[in-house]
């Protein structure tokens, strides 16, 4: 049997050139880490690094090829007059973090955002889910045309593993369904609801923790985890289906009756995302068993549920995750681009393109050698081949 060895040779020490687009929550939480973990980072996976570019809407792009203080960044600001477009499109970048407010019906300015980057050869990594529900397939292809990365880990559940878990556990096989809660602050409201409080106050709360879209509408009326289904039904079940085909039921929608009976009847209602390899993938309300895995997540918790071919169930869940665990799934796909995995496996752009990026060599899996031409100077008058070996 032939031994397939994987090499353990660590990536060539590099020193890349980061840039953060947008510097809400979930960028400045990364640009905290970053600067907590630098020495980590480095011993760790020979990667070092400067951040070349940070925009924002009100301050504009700031560019520095000599490197920002990202300290500065952080207590004081900036103030520029370059747009993001113009930043991405000419300053000297390597990977840049896309945290822009999600656009749930376009994808915009997030996706030119990334396609921009991508087009230069310029790795991405999104926790905004825009781009990956709108135009992930493109994405990808464009990603592998020019060799950049593009991975998405954040975008679905905070740093829940969803797309790590699949490239490293489902070597073989294929997801076939998912079913899962992926959005804590219409889950919050809804609990909030069926024992009688007022959803405004559970709302506040999540605004109040940064959890919430700083338009909530999109948590409450289910088009936040419409966006997560479509990506999770195109990635994962490779359905190429965009949220508007997601079948939703919006809070405002929920019969409170109904959600009051069943919390006293002992039930647990939450507002759940599901699809199948055929069939509606869809985002309603449904009410669980309390010992169900996604009715007993606690609190702000998101879960999902995975069922696949070989490997039968598969439950995983973030507990309590917030902006920290978001830009540690970020943090964690700039180390997978830095090693390689420049983007994850999926039905939707076929396997055989699995890990696009620099493959560690393995034993036995060296190319065969082509043939060379035979030297028509080593034929015989006969036309047969001179051998050196002895005639029989
Ligand atoms: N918060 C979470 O826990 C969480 C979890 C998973 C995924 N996400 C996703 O991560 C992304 C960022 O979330 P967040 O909570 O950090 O949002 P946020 O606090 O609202 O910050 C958004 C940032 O984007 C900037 N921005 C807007 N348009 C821009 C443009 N055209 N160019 C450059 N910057 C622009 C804003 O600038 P100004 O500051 O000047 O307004 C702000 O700094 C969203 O797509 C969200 O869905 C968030």
């Amino acid at each position: 049997m032939k031994r397939v060895v994987r090499s353990t040779k660590s990536p060539a020490r590099r020193v890349m050139r980061l840039g953060l687009i947008g510097f809400g929550s979930v960028n400045r939480a990364l640009a905290r880490i970053l600067l907590e973990r630098r020495e980590e980072i480095a011993r760790r996976h020979r990667l070092e690094f400067v951040v070349t570019l940070v925009a924002s809407a009100r301050r504009g792009a700031l560019v520095d090829p000599k490197g920002i203080d990202l300290s500065r960044a952080l207590e004081t600001g900036w103030s520029e007059k370059t747009t993001t477009l113009d930043a991405l499109s000419g300053a000297p970048l390597d990977l840049v973090f896309e945290g822009t407010p999600l656009d749930p019906k376009r994808g915009e300015p997030a996706t030119s955002h990334v396609r921009t980057a991508l087009a230069r050869g310029v790795s991405v990594v999104s926790a905004n889910k825009g781009p990956v529900a709108f135009a992930v397939r493109d994405l990808v292809a464009l990603a592998r045309r020019t060799g950049a990365g593009f991975r998405f880990e954040s975008a679905v559940a905070d740093c829940m593993p969803v797309f790590d878990l699949v490239e490293f556990a489902l070597p073989i096989g294929r997801v076939t369904a998912f079913h899962g809660v992926l959005n804590s602050t219409s889950n919050h409201v809804l609990q909030a609801i069926a024992r009688g409080a007022s959803a405004d106050q559970a709302i506040a709360e999540m605004q109040r923790q940064g959890v919430a879209e700083a338009d909530p509408s999109h948590d409450l009326d289910g088009w936040d985890q419409a966006v997560k289904a479509s990506i999770l039904a195109q990635v994962l079940l490779g359905r190429p289906l965009l949220p508007d085909a997601v079948a939703r039921t919006p809070l405002s929608r929920v019969d409170v009756g109904w959600l009051r009976a069943t919390d006293r009847a002992g039930r647990v209602v939450r507002l759940a995302a599901s699809g199948r390899l055929e069939g509606a993938v869809r985002v309603a309300p449904e009410s669980f068993e309390p010992g169900d895995f996604l009715a007993s997540l606690p609190g702000i918790s998101l879960g999902l549920s995975l069922l696949t071919d070989l490997a039968g169930r598969i439950n995983v869940a973030a507990i309590d995750a917030g902006v920290e665990q978001t830009a540690f799934g970020m943090l964690s796909d700039l180390i997978a681009i830095h090693h390689g995995r420049n983007t994850i496996p999926s039905p939707l752009w076929g396997d055989e393109a699995e890990h696009s990026g620099r493959r560690p060599r393995t034993a036995g899996t060296r190319p065969e050698r082509k043939r060379r031409p035979a030297n028509p100077a080593r034929r015989q008058k006969d036309g047969s081949r001179k051998t050196s070996r002895p005639p029989r």
